[in-house]
């Protein structure tokens, strides 16, 4: 049986700059992408038949989320598959299973991991020649994090956050990631923030990227980075689920670098100075009861990979 085994990492933003709501509807972005060793993995199994199906499992951890996963065509990684057949004048069928290492609805990218496995699973699948460019020209049209999970390391993102260069990086960074009971979604999110910029008096600003964050990677300076971290989606994750304060201020309690939520939320991430100090910080979180479930976790790592075929 002819099968393809594709892994793809989930994010965490260690700068999101939020723009004003742009004319095609979405935020200008100026964000830099970290991927960690959080990941999904798509098996992609041959048919003999036209059909595209899907089955999905989880880490232990996660397990609780797998019934939120959808498995008809508004899964990315369906759409991926359909993206690929259409590209391609393929009619190849194909069973995807995806396994999830990366929260579910979390802010840290988990579908679009899976979008961007899915891709290059397929595309290798149905021999359709794909090349890098044309993956990640399918990856922007499936959504603004998918071409950073295929690409992976550490980037600067602009546009959608689409449009990915390289950032200067050195060594490696301890994260903790706090996940909470509920998810929330990427939409819900920016819409909040266009409501609470539309209350305040400030304008909202173009996105910038911020030197301290650039220098800090570029160093090694996982101090420097801590105290550097900002993300503009954050008070409005915050007002969607106020919960999210708890995981921040125990991070904070418990000696974190720097804490932040992660992407759209409403997963928060802590900044550790190492893989014990971050499971120590986990410890506290649990003891707090300051979130679902504590990941510990490291980056940068490398983005979609071909486990086997
Ligand atoms: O691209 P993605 O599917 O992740 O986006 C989901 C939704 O989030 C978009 O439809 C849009 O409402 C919002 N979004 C945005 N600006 C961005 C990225 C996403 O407004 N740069």
């Amino acid at each position: 049986m002819r099968e393809v085994r594709v892994r793809a990492p989930g994010k965490v933003n260690v700068q999101l700059s939020v723009g004003p709501t742009g004319q095609d509807g979405f935020h200008p972005l100026a964000t830099v992408f970290q991927a960690v060793n959080l990941y999904e993995t798509v098996t992609a199994t041959l048919r003999d038949d036209d059909q595209i199906s899907l089955t999905v499992s989880a880490i232990p951890a996660l397990e609780h989320a797998v019934d939120a996963v959808p498995l008809d065509e508004s899964n990315l990684a369906w759409r991926a598959a359909q993206t690929v057949r259409d590209q391609y004048g393929l009619t190849a069928g194909v069973d995807l299973h995806i396994h999830k290492g990366v929260p579910v609805a979390g802010g840290m990218a988990g579908g679009s991991a899976d979008a961007a496995a899915a891709l290059v699973a397929c595309a290798r699948l149905w021999d359709s020649g794909a090349t890098r460019s044309e993956l990640h020209e399918m990856a922007a049209t499936l959504g603004s994090d998918v071409p950073f999970s295929l690409q992976g390391h550490t980037a600067v993102g602009i546009g959608r956050g689409t449009e990915l260069s390289p950032a200067m990086t050195r060594g490696e960074y301890f994260w903790v990631f706090a996940l909470q009971e509920d998810g929330l979604s990427t939409p819900a999110v920016f819409g909040e923030f266009d409501r609470l910029a539309a209350q305040g008096a400030a304008e909202v600003a173009s996105p910038q990227l911020d030197p301290a964050i650039m220098q800090a990677l570029s160093l090694g300076d996982a101090v420097a980075l801590g105290k550097a971290l900002t993300n503009d989606l954050q008070e409005a994750a915050l007002s969607l689920q106020p919960r999210i304060q708890y995981a921040l201020d125990a991070m904070h309690e418990a000696g974190a670098l720097g804490a932040i939520v992660s992407g759209s939320g409403p997963t928060v991430a802590g900044l550790a100075r190492s893989r014990q100090h971050a499971l120590s910080i986990g410890a506290h979180l649990d003891r707090v009861n300051a979130a679902a479930v504590t990941i510990a976790a490291a980056g940068p790592v490398t983005g979609a990979v071909i486990l086997d075929e």
